[in-house]
């Protein structure tokens, strides 16, 4: 039996809130592994709300995330001041610096705008991920339904079929990938935030929603999705980055 297993959450009473069963998923994913084999992708304001949710619940969670060496300096700011508020360590993962240096040397510093955001992202952020996931069972994101097109089906928790081989040491067990604030509105989120006063990238206060690379963000105008400011000159469908590119396999399959 896999821990995908043990808890139905069908069987959660409907009168659950949906930050109740956030609180309930949370803990079977914290109490269900290893120590050291679960650990929560960080980067936005979704990821800060499970930090602080963990926090509440007194249990303790691993805390990573991919610098890719292009994020805003209020980024970093953001990063370390989620680090001091909580007291939470906070493990940065590095790109390969060869690989870097022969995509830089090849393509130059902005081939993105040119070939799309692939290559760069295979290299700067989904192979550090492929690495750090080859060590774990379960990792958790704050993906959320409403981001996007790609992201409209995703579940609570699902198996992770695309980093699944990423270890020799896991097969045949599943990697499971928990999305606990999956049905959270980004309203949910930013009401959580201000009520209970959680930090956030000083980059919303100037219209920056979804937040990535500084070179492929941009802030949206009134009425604009989200997600319009992420990879702006690329088509919706395509913008995952390829942590995420199994939502894009399901919406085709869909
Ligand atoms: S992305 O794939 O388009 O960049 P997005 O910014 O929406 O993802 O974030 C969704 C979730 O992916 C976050 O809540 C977080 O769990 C994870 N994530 C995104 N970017 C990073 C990053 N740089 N480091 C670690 N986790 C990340
Ligand atoms: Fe490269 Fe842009 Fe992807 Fe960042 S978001 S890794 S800069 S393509």
């Amino acid at each position: 039996m896999t821990p995908l297993d043990q808890v139905n959450l069908s069987e959660l009473p409907s009168k659950n809130t949906r930050l109740e069963q956030t609180r309930l998923l949370l803990q079977e994913a914290l109490t269900s592994f290893e120590p050291g084999r679960v650990a929560l992708s960080f980067s936005g304001a979704e990821d800060v709300v499970l930090i602080d949710l963990v926090q509440a619940l007194g249990l303790k969670v691993d805390v990573f995330s991919l610098d890719t060496g292009r994020l805003h300096e209020e980024t970093y700011q953001f990063i370390d001041t989620v680090r001091e508020h909580y007291r939470q360590p906070i493990e940065m993962l590095y790109p390969d610096p060869a690989g870097v240096q022969t995509l830089v040397k090849e393509k130059g510093l902005f081939s993105f705008y040119r070939d799309g955001h692939g290559e760069c992202c295979g290299v700067r952020k989904v192979a550090p991920l492929r690495s750090k996931l080859a060590k774990l069972d379960a990792w958790i994101t704050g993906q959320r339904q409403d981001q996007s097109i790609t992201r409209g089906n995703i579940p609570l928790r699902e198996e992770d079929t695309n980093f699944a081989g990423s270890s020799a040491e896991r097969q045949p067990s599943a990697l499971i990938k928990f999305n606990p604030l999956s049905e959270w509105t980004s309203a949910d989120i930013w009401n959580y935030i201000r009520e209970h006063e959680v930090p956030y990238n000083a980059l919303h206060d100037q219209g920056f929603v979804s937040i990535g690379c500084q070179p492929c963000t941009r802030s949206v105008g009134p009425f604009e999705h989200e997600r319009a400011g992420r990879w702006w000159w690329e088509e919706a469908t395509k913008k995952e980055c390829g942590l995420h590119s199994q939502n894009i396999i399901n919406v085709v399959q869909a």
